[in-house]
C-alpha cells in the first residue's frame, strides 16, 4: 500500500474504462429471502469502484479514501503526529494515518476492531463519560489531529436521528477543543448539507480557518460531508 493510491492518476484512466465497467455491472447472483434495501446495497457494494479498490491496495474499507482525499486537500497529517480517530471500525482512516506518517493512533469505536501495527484501539461508547480520559491516556502527549468518521445508528425517526447526529459531532468538536496541542487539526463528518449554526459557531471561535469539503470518494447519494478546522486557537 502506498502512501495514498493516486487517486487522479486512476481516474484518468478515462471514458473507455468506465464504459467497459458500465457494462461488466454485476449483479447480486441470488436475492432470494433478501430485503430490497439489503439487496441493493450489496449491489451498490459489489460495483462500488472504491470498494474493489480498497480489496486490491489492502485498506479495510471504501471510507479510506475520504481521508485520502482530505489530506490531499488540507496536508492534515504530518510526519510523527498523534491522531486521534472517533469512530474507527473498521480501521480505513488509523491505517491511512499509519501509513502517512503518524507516530500515535489512538481509535474509539463500539464495534471491535483488528489490531493494526503503530495504532491502538479501544472498544467503547465515545459518549460515556470515561472516554475522553480512556483516549487521552493511551497518547504520549496533546493530539495534532483529531478526526471523528462516527456515524450514529439511525432510528428511522428523523428528529432523533438529528439530535444524535448534532451531540456526536459536538462532543467530538468538545474534545478536540480541549485536548488539541495549539496549531492542530479538527475534521468531522456532519450531514444535511454542513455544521449546523451552534457549531460552526464554536469551530470559528477556536480555529483559524473552518472550511466543509465532500470528497469524490463520498457516496453523492449520501447526505454526509466533512467539517475541517484548521489551526488551533488554544485559549490560554
Ligand atoms: C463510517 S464508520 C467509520 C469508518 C472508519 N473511518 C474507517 O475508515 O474504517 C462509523 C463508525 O462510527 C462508530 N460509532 C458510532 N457511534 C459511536 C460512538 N458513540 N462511539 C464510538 N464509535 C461510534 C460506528 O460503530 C462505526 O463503526
Amino acid at each position: 500500500m502506498g502512501r495514498d493510491g493516486d487517486i487522479r492518476r486512476w481516474k484518468g484512466k478515462g471514458d473507455a474504462k468506465a464504459s467497459v465497467r458500465r457494462k461488466m455491472t454485476r449483479r447480486v447472483k441470488t436475492a432470494r429471502g433478501r430485503k430490497i434495501s439489503s439487496v441493493r446495497w450489496l449491489q451498490r457494494q459489489i460495483n462500488d469502484v472504491y470498494v474493489q479498490r480498497a480489496q486490491d491496495e489492502g485498506y479495510r474499507g471504501r471510507a479510506a479514501y475520504k481521508l485520502i482525499e482530505l489530506d490531499d486537500r488540507f496536508r492534515l497529517i504530518r510526519k510523527n503526529s498523534r491522531v486521534v480517530d472517533l469512530g474507527a471500525a473498521p480501521g480505513g482512516w488509523a491505517q491511512v494515518a499509519v501509513a502517512r506518517g503518524a507516530s500515535q493512533v489512538v481509535g474509539i469505536d463500539l464495534l471491535p476492531i483488528e489490531p493494526l501495527d503503530d495504532a491502538q484501539f479501544l472498544e467503547m461508547d465515545f459518549t460515556e463519560i470515561e472516554a475522553t480520559k480512556a483516549v487521552i491516556d493511551l497518547l504520549s502527549g496533546p493530539p495534532d489531529l483529531v478526526l471523528s468518521d462516527m456515524a450514529a445508528n439511525t432510528t428511522g425517526h428523523p428528529a432523533t436521528d438529528h439530535l444524535r447526529i448534532v451531540a456526536l459531532v459536538e462532543l467530538a468538536a468538545e474534545f478536540a477543543i480541549e485536548t488539541l496541542r495549539p496549531g492542530g487539526q479538527f475534521v468531522a463528518k456532519v450531514f444535511q448539507g454542513g455544521a449546523d449554526g451552534e457549531l460552526l459557531k464554536l469551530l470559528r471561535a477556536n480555529f483559524e480557518t473552518v472550511r466543509h469539503f465532500k470528497p469524490d470518494a463520498s457516496r453523492s447519494t449520501s447526505a454526509e460531508t466533512y467539517v475541517i478546522a484548521r489551526n488551533f486557537r488554544k485559549k490560554s
